[in-house]
């Protein structure tokens, strides 16, 4: 008997790959990224980088993840044994480095959801929310140095954070990631619907309408950086590289269509990301009107935008006491974005795990629980936001994109690409003309990307990073730092994941380990 959890239907996985995809990044990394790449000129890149990366990508991992019906251990073994300590560094660092960082930047916006309420009593964040942020809430220490102490705040946050992810992760598939990402990602649609429509009515939208979509900056695109960061946010955003589209594909029942899957989590991700750029840049729009400031001053850097600028819109929206309503929409919707991105990472983790020693879902949950929760301690410090800031730079800038090189050489160079895709287009549903337009796909677009075309990209980001930060030590930190924190993040999980992958593979066992009730 198959073992192995599954989705209970098509519509449950690709709600949960779009949960794992929709998170903090497209509400604000996204508006900071067009905001600062020269409004809807940006859109151009973004979406290219959607056809020539994130699409291919996501089919290589889908791909694998369906045909090998394993983690990214086990699928990238079935490959070839020397494949797999990629599989267990992938899992590792998503694991041990970005769940632990992300589950605190959650802890914030829960934070500030609860603040929002104060506001009915016209208390809060006050109305200087740039030192509210820093000095107030994060207690930000001068230097990497001065940790400071604990956040009592944050942590107790980050603590109910952790339990929610543990007890959906414990549920197991079906009854807990589909269940949740069904509850989930429709509230997340119409609250931000809800924001959108109502950001259409301020006073001064117009402005953030015409700076987010009617008048592009095209010189921008002149600019490399833009590509990049187009690029980089494609991978950030779409959670591939992450080891956890192929996770999640693992878990789908036979017949199911992986390239129109891919195409759908794709559109529907920018979509999302697209349709809250204009509850963002409304409200921009209408700052800038209401304070007399061009539009291009309002926000500093990345964080600030959701942080330091939403909040201070807030406080000077029209409405008074009910301005509160805003904060708690927009922060709930942070909330929930980021625990559905979050307990795919721990899904990621942990199936690999299951697939290997065959532990029981709920010991391995409960122990990730408490690493993670301790773990996250670090960055509720008063020098938490510096080891974020390096760690999340070292990790995404270099680790996300080596593993999607190796990815794309894997199984483009070392697999043949033939088995693959002869795989995928016996088990689509599709007949007729459709079949021969996937086959044409696969074969043609498909295979070229991931031979030629992603690498090549990726390779290129990789080699600008590494330029980058030499002549310039990312962020203005001592390269000392640097090298300690966010180089020793690469090695450490590498560690840890080239140690797993030393231990010998258990025998499937009778007993039922995946902790679901089996139909
Ligand atoms: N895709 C998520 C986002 O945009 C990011 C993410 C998901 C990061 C899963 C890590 C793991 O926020």
């Amino acid at each position: 008997m198959n073992k192995r959890a599954h989705w209970t239907s098509n519509i449950g996985f690709l709600l949960a790959a779009v949960g794992s995809a929709v998170g903090l990044g497209n509400i604000w990394r996204f508006s900071y990224m067009v905001y600062k790449n020269g409004g809807s000129a940006f859109l151009i890149p973004y979406f290219i980088a959607l056809l020539t990366i994130g699409i291919p990508i996501l089919v290589l991992e889908y791909g694998i993840g369906y045909w090998r019906k394993g983690s990214a251990p086990k699928a990238l073994r079935d490959i070839d044994e020397r494949w797999e300590w990629l599989g267990w560094w992938i899992v590792s660092f998503v694991m041990f480095g970005i769940v632990i960082y992300y589950c605190v930047v959650i802890a914030w916006c829960l934070n500030y959801f609860l603040l929002s309420f104060k506001l009915f009593w016209n208390s809060g964040w006050g109305n200087n929310t740039n030192e509210y942020f820093f000095k107030n809430f994060l207690n930000l220490s001068s230097s990497i140095t001065n940790i400071g102490s604990i956040n009592f705040k944050i942590a107790l946050a980050n603590l109910f954070i952790w339990l929610i992810c543990w007890f959906i992760c414990y549920k197991g598939i079906a009854k807990g990631i589909e269940k949740a990402n069904k509850i989930f990602m429709p509230l997340l649609f119409f609250l931000t619907l809800a924001l959108v429509i109502w950001s259409f009515f301020l006073k001064g939208s117009k402005i953030g309408y015409d700076y987010y979509f009617l008048k592009p900056d095209f010189s921008k695109l002149r600019d490399i950086k833009v590509w990049i960061d187009a690029y980089t946010q494609n991978f950030f955003t779409l959670s591939v590289g992450f080891g956890i589209m192929i996770a999640y594909a693992s878990y789908l029942p036979p017949k199911t269509s992986i390239v129109k899957n891919a195409f759908l989590t794709g559109l529907l991700n920018h979509g999302y990301s697209f349709m809250t750029g204009f509850a963002v840049f409304g409200v921009l729009g209408y700052m800038s009107q209401s304070q007399g400031v061009p539009i291009s001053k309002i926000v500093k850097e990345g964080v600030g935008l959701a942080f330091v600028a939403f909040p201070q819109a807030i406080n000077t929206l029209p409405f008074g006491r009910l301005n509160a309503i805003v904060g708690i929409i927009f922060f709930f919707c942070l909330v929930i974005a980021g625990i559905s991105s979050a307990i795919s990472i721990i899904e990621a983790f942990s199936s690999a795990i299951l697939d290997k020693f065959h532990f029981h879902r709920r010991h391995v949950v409960t122990i990730l629980f408490i690493i993670g929760f301790l773990g996250g301690l670090i960055f509720t410090t008063s020098a938490g936001l510096y080891f974020l800031d390096i760690i999340d730079h070292f990790l995404t800038n270099y680790a996300l994109v080596i593993t999607g090189i190796l990815e794309c050489v894997i199984v483009g160079w070392f697999l043949s690409t033939k088995l693959l895709i002869s795989y995928l287009i016996k088990e689509s549903p599709a007949t007729g003309i459709k079949k021969k337009i996937l086959s044409f796909f696969l074969f043609g677009f498909w295979s070229y990307c991931i031979r030629f075309l992603s690498p090549a990209i990726l390779i290129t980001i990789f080699v600008l990073s590494i330029k980058s930060d030499v002549s310039k030590p990312y962020g203005g930190y001592d390269p000392v730092y640097l090298l300690v924190i966010g180089v020793g993040s690469l090695v450490v999980t590498h560690i840890i994941g080239y140690t797993i992958s030393c231990f010998r593979w258990k025998d499937e066992p009778e007993e039922n380990y995946w902790d679901e009730e089996l139909s």
